[in-house]
């Protein structure tokens, strides 16, 4: 499984990037809000430094709603660095834009996917990845990892090509049961991401062995 961070913030980018495990970045307007980047150019600026500090896949997201707008902005996003994929909502004219990207050589992660439905739209119109928000899923009682284990099912049985983005991480236990459900990609907070490090066995254990490390010298 692929670990890809969940922020548009450059400093969490770089921690992750420097564990060595990382495979990309996915992003959305709300993260890029967060670090206060305002105005086209300051936006397009921000996804270019992604790209130069991480070497794999970084999502950017459209804005547009329409075909013509969401084409018009995928075509401006990846004209900014070759690891551009578009991220494009799971709507209609967001469906018919993937596939006119497909078509055209350019990748895409269709986001805003609850259902397993949504999904096979996704994959048949060639979707380069596909986003169950799993997180916020949990959020209204329901099941998110158990979104991610139909359309692991799903696309395993037609041989759909569209990779699992799993999206909307919000613990450790989220990463762990998406890898064992098949997910292709985990995009995480960089705080799961380091959760995963944790066990307090680990703690006590590396305390001794250094206790008795000591008494050796
Ligand atoms: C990433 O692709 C998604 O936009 C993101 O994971 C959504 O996460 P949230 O539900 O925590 O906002």
């Amino acid at each position: 499984m692929k670990f890809f961070i969940d922020t548009a913030n450059l400093a969490q980018i770089k921690e992750a990037n420097d564990l060595g495990i990382l495979d990309g970045v996915t992003t959305n307007p709300s993260l890029m809000a967060k670090e206060g980047i305002k105005g086209h150019d300051a936006v397009m600026q921000h996804y270019k430094t992604i790209c130069e500090m991480v070497d794999g896949p970084v999502s950017a997201e459209v804005l547009g709603t329409t075909f013509e707008g969401i084409i018009e902005e995928g075509k401006k996003l990846v004209q900014i660095h070759k690891n551009i994929v578009v991220k494009v909502p799971m709507i209609k004219d967001g469906i018919k834009a993937i596939k006119w990207f497909t078509d055209n050589d350019i990748r895409t992660n269709c986001t805003l996917v609850f259902s397993a439905g949504q999904a096979i739209l996704a994959a048949k119109a060639g979707a380069s990845f596909v986003s169950p928000f799993i997180g916020r899923i949990d959020d209204s009682s329901w099941d998110g990892v158990q979104l991610i284990e139909q359309i692991v099912r799903i696309y395993n049985a037609q041989g759909f090509m569209t990779e699992v983005l799993a999206a909307s991480i919000r613990n450790p236990l989220h990463i762990v049961r998406c890898a064992e459900a098949g997910a292709d990609v985990c995009t995480c907070p960089l705080s799961s991401i380091l959760g995963l490090l944790k066990h307090p066995l680990t703690d006590l254990g590396l305390e001794q062995f250094l206790k008795d490390a000591q008494a050796m010298q």
